[in-house]
């Protein structure tokens, strides 16, 4: 029997593990708790709470699996994990279309001053004249980055009616540029002819600021700006001056260099902000789940 401890609010139900597991469901659990009791588990489920350190994997004599429903590993020390010969696992796969769909409605958003419009009218004026927006159709949409949410953002926006620019630094399958009717361009290129850049890239040490002043300033005038994938991929000054001198006419972002943003950065013209909601939907979340017994049942039947 294997023993598999949940540390974190998840959708419970959808881990469907069988009659070889036994699962403890403790979200919330302390972190003092948790160095009490891990010894003796052999998997750890967590989201981005709970804190998978040295110290919590030392303690854990029968740890073989760390797995994470969803993205973000920040959380977890990948390298000490590694050396312990420890596994780790997340499911990514699950939130593209809850991302793909959030980018596509920001893209909407600025096009049509829909927060803007809806504060208005909730406040009881009627100022029509004022809501003149853009259509996205016939507009050219720069991807930055073309994995998994890239592709499927380029696959929605084309049924908009929108043209598809992509850099990548892999090479992308026909099939995929194909069904986009997407050319590849270098960043540079897309820049100055994109009527909105939309990204999609891990933050590393290549994409840490790839938006930065020298590129904003590249963009083409009274374009727009969405962020979805990780804060530190734009040099938010630079969005902010971009903005406040009028050079594109405005940007979305669903993350933060710091979350939550920073004051100058709420203060900014023609912002919209989530609070890194992307991947939040009901079926992302529950999707997750199921990826994640999946990986986990996959795991001790291939390997153990
Ligand atoms: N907002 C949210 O809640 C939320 C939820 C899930 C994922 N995300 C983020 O969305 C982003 C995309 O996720 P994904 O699942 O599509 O990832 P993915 O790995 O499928 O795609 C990323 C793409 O970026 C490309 N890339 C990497 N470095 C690059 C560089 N220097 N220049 C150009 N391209 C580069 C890769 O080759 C790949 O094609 C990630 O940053 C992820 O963390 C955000």
């Amino acid at each position: 029997m294997k023993r598999v401890l949940v540390c974190d609010k998840v959708e419970i139900e959808e881990l469907r593990l069988g009659e070889d597991f036994s699962i403890d469901y403790r979200p919330g659990i302390a972190r003092e708790e948790l160095l009490s009791v891990v010894d003796g588990y052999d998997v750890l489920v967590v989201r981005s709470r709970t804190k998978v350190d040295r110290e919590i994997m030392d303690r854990a004599g029968s740890l073989k699996l760390i797995a994470r429903p969803g993205t973000g590993l920040d959380n977890v020390d990948l390298d000490y994990a590694k050396k312990k010969g420890i596994e780790v696992v997340n499911s990514p796969e699950a939130l593209v279309e809850a991302v793909s769909e959030h980018t596509i409605l920001l893209m909407l958003a600025l096009s049509r001053n829909l927060v803007e419009a809806v504060n208005s009218t909730l406040s009881g004026k009627w100022e029509k004249e004022m809501f003149f927006g853009t259509e996205l159709k016939g507009k050219v949409l720069g991807i930055v980055g073309l994995g998994r949410i890239g592709a499927r953002v380029g696959y929605i926006a084309r049924s908009f009616g929108m043209e598809v620019k992509a850099y990548d630094v892999i090479s992308i399958p026909k099939g995929t540029l194909d069904s986009l009717s997407a050319e590849m361009l270098d960043l540079e290129e897309i820049l100055p002819i994109a009527d909105f850049v939309t990204i999609h890239v891990p933050l590393t040490n290549e994409t840490r600021h790839m938006l930065n002043a020298r590129r904003i300033g590249m963009m083409k005038t009274g374009s727009y700006l969405v962020n979805t994938s990780r804060g530190g991929v734009i040099d938010e000054q630079a969005l902010i001056d971009a903005l406040r001198l009028g050079r594109i006419a405005g940007a979305a972002l669903d993350v933060f260099e710091t979350e939550p943003p920073s004051e100058s950065l709420r203060k900014a013209p023609n912002i919209l902000l989530t609070p890194h909601i992307g991947g939040q939907t009901k079926e992302a979340q529950r999707h997750a789940v199921t990826i994640i017994a999946e990986k986990i049942r996959n795991y001790f039947n291939t390997v153990r």
